[in-house]
């Protein structure tokens, strides 16, 4: 099983690498990915949240699963709507971020290497652009609204000072 790697560690704030090769490992990855999601109850997660500074994410909001290599996000546009957002990078943290839900266009490889475009609205919206954030080094506490609740400052707080 993949561990998740937890704020403030410093691998969730680089910009992650295209990937390039699409072989058995890769797939494998992906599956991984998607089992650890599911173990720890979130709808996205992406490769840098277990360690792997790569441009690969899983997400699913109740409509299966999508595995996604390379995403790239063409159009975010239409309603804002602001809500709590999770991380399990940042577990105990519940902050209010304001996105674009109303309509996104994304790209993605699939783990072969064969392209696609996606579009959707609403909570895979909001989760896609979350999860892509996360492969450029942007986390949900850089986007939301302050002053944050004092459970999420406590939370952070405590994450800070335990992590070695
Ligand atoms: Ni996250």
């Amino acid at each position: 099983m993949l561990n998740i790697v937890h704020y403030p560690n410093p691998i969730l704030r680089n910009v992650s690498e295209k990937v390039e090769v699409f072989d058995k490992d890769l797939q494998a990855f992906l599956s991984e990915m998607a089992r650890a999601m599911y173990r720890y109850d979130g709808i996205g997660l992406a490769a840098p949240q277990v360690g792997v500074n790569k441009r690969i994410i899983v997400v699913d909001v109740g409509k299966g699963l999508l595995k996604l290599v390379n995403p790239v996000i063409l159009e975010v546009s239409g309603e804002e709507e602001v809500m709590e957002e999770g991380c399990l990078s940042i577990p105990g943290v519940y902050v209010k971020v304001k996105r674009k839900i109303g309509f996104i266009r994304f790209k993605a490889q699939d783990g072969t290497g064969k392209e696609r475009i996606w579009t959707g609205k609403g909570l895979l919206a909001r989760v896609i652009q979350h999860e892509v954030d996360h492969l450029d080094g942007v986390l949900m506490i850089d986007r939301a609204e302050r002053p944050f609740s004092e459970e999420a400052e406590k939370k952070i707080k405590e994450l800070e000072e335990n992590y070695e």
